[in-house]
């Protein structure tokens, strides 16, 4: 999708799209000498209280990345563990969020999720569809390679029904996962690794990116807001000069 960003009265250009790679939850739990999924428990608070914070920081679009296609190769305690995080979480909060004025959206391959995660994650898609305070979009299941693979899939599809003769990028990105969503300004990942691990590889081709120390866990509206003002002295110049 083309970027666009409003202008703020300082000349400031806020992020309109903030995605997160939260990262570290392992190893916030393992440097206390407790489980990893005391960590990923914690995380989870963490997204809690960072979602209720984003409309008063003026994002209107957050994305979190969740649980990665890579990820399966974990323990299965740490998997199951993960999966049971995503349902209470959904099962938990869908009346704040619905009550917030938060519209869910999932995106990642869903086949391979229990078909209960599957039934809450599309559950709650539509009993906010119609919210726009703003736009929470948790990635599960997700990889950008297996996206980008699943949306070539898609238009070739297009192409071949005839509904679709020359393709355009913008008709591939309506094959994404992520169609109708604004490309992320701004990418933060935390934890110290600089490495952006399959995550919105094709949206986030003119990202700013933040790399933060900080563990996941201990990410707390405070380091968001630094984060943002940080944001808003770059210079983005899309190729221009
Ligand atoms: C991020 O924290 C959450 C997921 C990837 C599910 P990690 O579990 O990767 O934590 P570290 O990187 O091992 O500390
Ligand atoms: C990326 O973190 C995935 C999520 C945050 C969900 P990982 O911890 O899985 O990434 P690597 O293994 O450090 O690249
Ligand atoms: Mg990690």
């Amino acid at each position: 999708m083309a970027v666009e960003a409003a202008t703020q009265p300082g000349g400031a250009t806020p992020p309109r799209h903030v995605a997160i790679i939260m990262d570290g939850n392992g190893r916030w739990a393992t440097s206390k000498g407790w489980p990893r999924l005391v960590g990923h428990r914690r995380g989870a608070e963490r997204v809690k209280q960072i979602v209720r914070e984003c409309p008063d920081l003026g994002v209107n679009w957050l994305t979190v990345y969740a649980f990665s296609t890579e990820n399966w190769k974990r323990s299965t305690e740490e998997v199951l563990g993960l999966m049971k995080i995503f349902r209470r979480y959904i099962e938990r909060e869908a009346d704040g969020l619905a009550a917030e004025g938060v519209r869910m959206r999932f995106i990642g391959g869903r086949e391979r999720l229990d078909p209960k995660l599957q039934a809450l994650m599309a559950g709650i898609e539509a009993r906010t569809a119609g919210n726009t305070r703003l736009n929470l979009t948790v990635a599960i299941n997700y990889g950008g390679r297996d996206e980008i693979l699943r949306a070539t899939k898609k238009l070739a599809q297009k192409i071949a029904s005839g509904q679709i003769d020359e393709p355009t990028q913008a008709d591939f990105a309506d094959c994404l996962d992520t169609a109708g969503c604004p490309d992320p300004d701004l990418v933060i990942r935390t934890s110290g690794e600089t490495r952006t691990s399959n995550f919105l590889p094709y949206q986030s081709a003119y990202a700013e990116y933040e790399f933060t120390e900080t563990l996941w866990p201990d990410f707390s509206p405070d380091h968001l807001a630094a984060i943002l003002d940080r944001f808003g002295l770059r210079d983005r110049r899309f190729g221009g000069v």
